[in-house]
């Protein structure tokens, strides 16, 4: 019902970490993205998997961690143009295939990311 978050309804802490594991390897692979990220990115998972727990209406994890995500200025240190943004999201909407979230939960979750993402741009397209 509408009283159960996105995170109870996809299966909780068992397919964020699902989603993660299925995410972080397309970001390697990518052109567009693994020039920003660190070669270790056991770290960066984990970070993403206490994030997005919280972002789906789950336990607070990231925050009593981290505090306040403050994402976009914890991005600023990487240039990110629309096309990093879409990159991001193609490799979100193949892991969230693979994971076989769907439905409504789906839809939920990727309006909030594409909103998310677009918001974490922080370069123009050719100064990188
Ligand atoms: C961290 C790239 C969008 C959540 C990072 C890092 C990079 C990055 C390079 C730092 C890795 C490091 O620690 O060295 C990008 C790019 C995006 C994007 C290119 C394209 C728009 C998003 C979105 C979310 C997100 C939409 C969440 C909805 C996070 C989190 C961290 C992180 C939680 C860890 C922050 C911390 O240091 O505590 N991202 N990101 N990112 N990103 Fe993104």
């Amino acid at each position: 019902n509408s009283f159960t978050s996105i995170y109870e309804s996809i299966g909780g802490a068992t397919k964020v970490r699902q989603l993660v594991e299925a995410f972080y390897p397309r970001v390697q692979a990518h052109p567009l993205l693994k020039p920003i990220f660190p070669d270790d990115i056991q770290p960066v998972m984990e970070k993403q998997y206490l994030f997005l727990t919280q972002f789906f209406g789950g336990p607070p994890l990231y925050t009593e961690k981290y505090g306040h995500p403050m994402l976009r200025a914890r991005h600023l240190p990487f240039p990110i143009t629309p096309s990093r943004a879409q990159a991001w999201l193609e490799c979100m909407h193949q892991a969230l295939d693979e994971v076989e979230i769907v439905g409504e939960p789906r839809e939920q979750i990727w309006s909030r990311l594409v909103m998310s993402a677009h918001h974490m741009v922080n370069q123009p397209e050719k100064t990188d």
